[in-house]
């Protein structure tokens, strides 16, 4: 068990040094402006005027947090409770589903619930992340609240319900969105979204959050995906070749188009780069679902947002596109250039 930051770090007053990212990645000051433009979005308004803002984010920014979105507050907050509760169980109950095992996590679709500590292969990684991390499959519910944590005594059944209502609000979103492209109705059918990943990172305090990160810039790798982070701050967003913060609204939803939502627009969603930098004070826990296409998907430029403009990516399965995204750790530089069509 002594891998566990939430373990070990507890009884240490310094950075070990396999935490400590190269320079060009620390994060140096974590103090970036909090930025005040990212779009927050009232699911409480018009359709059009939702359609048309969610638009608008989606290609200027990538993100959006939403509001009156319909999941309830205590229901978010008994959520971050539980999860919360799981971290700070004893180490031999949290030693039943701890894996380093490279394997484990990479299975797709993911088929078990295991907890990890840092990134997707502890083992070989460079540097480590700041950071314990909790996985597992939600969607068919009953197919899988059997293979989650049994402690909390309460986990599967907050949990259970809070999965249910973020998926059918990432579907929501998922609508407005598609009324935006013009795609036809029922694109985001079960082959896009079947998939259902929920992922718990837990970043307890650290004693030099300047010098390590919780999870280094990366785009996600999915369709779409929807964060809780509480009220402790750590999300960054990068936007024109700067850093900025998200601000923790603890009832709202961060947004985030992951690199797939590119891809089926056509470039114009974007898929923005964020990482998680710690802090001193206290740990931050944030809830993480990711919707995923079937691994079997073929993932391409919607035709009807051609009409005007040609595809500019090539199309590729999904579930081999994980292994590009792996190789390049989640550069979307880097991934562009592999699906990119060159004139
Ligand atoms: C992620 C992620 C950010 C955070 O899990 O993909 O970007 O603040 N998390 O935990
Ligand atoms: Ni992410």
């Amino acid at each position: 068990m002594a891998n566990l930051v939430s373990t070990w770090s507890k009884i240490t007053q310094t950075l070990p040094e396999n935490y400590i990212f190269p320079v060009h990645q620390r994060p140096g000051s974590t103090h970036v402006p909090l930025c005040k433009n990212i779009p927050i979005i009232d699911l409480s308004k018009s359709q059009t005027q939702t359609v048309q803002q969610i638009g608008h984010a989606c290609q200027e920014f990538g993100f959006f947090q939403v509001i009156n979105h319909g999941v309830s507050e205590a229901l978010i907050d008994d959520t971050m409770k539980v999860v919360q509760d799981f971290f700070n169980l004893p180490d031999d109950e949290k030693e039943k589903l701890f894996s380093i095992d490279p394997t484990n996590r990479r299975q797709f679709p993911t088929k078990s619930c295991k907890l990890f500590t840092s990134g997707s292969d502890y083992a070989n990684e460079d540097v480590h992340y700041w950071r314990d991390n909790l996985r597992h499959p939600c969607h068919p519910l009953d197919e899988w609240a059997h293979s989650w944590p049994e402690k909390p005594a309460e986990y599967r059944d907050i949990v259970g319900k809070y999965s249910l209502e973020v998926r059918a609000l990432s579907l929501r979103l998922l609508e407005l969105i598609r009324e935006g492209l013009g795609l036809k109705p029922g694109y985001f059918g079960e082959e896009l979204t079947r998939g259902q990943l929920m992922s718990i990172n837990h970043y307890p305090r650290c004693p030099d959050p300047t010098l390590t990160l919780g999870l280094r810039k990366h785009v996600d790798p999915n369709l779409i995906t929807l964060l809780s982070q509480g009220s402790v701050y750590g999300l960054q967003v990068f936007k024109d070749g700067q850093w900025l913060g998200v601000e923790p609204m603890p009832h709202a939803f961060v947004v985030n188009i992951g690199f797939q939502l590119q891809i089926i627009s056509n470039g114009k969603l974007k898929s923005a780069e964020h990482r998680a930098v710690t802090n001193s004070r206290e740990d931050r826990t944030t809830i993480v679902s990711f919707i995923n296409p079937c691994p079997d998907t073929v993932i391409e430029p919607a035709k009807s947002t051609l009409d005007t403009s040609i595809p500019l990516f090539k199309p590729f399965i999904y579930k081999d596109f994980l292994k590009t995204y792996e190789q390049n750790k989640g550069d979307i530089e880097a991934m562009m250039e592999v699906y990119k069509i060159k004139p």
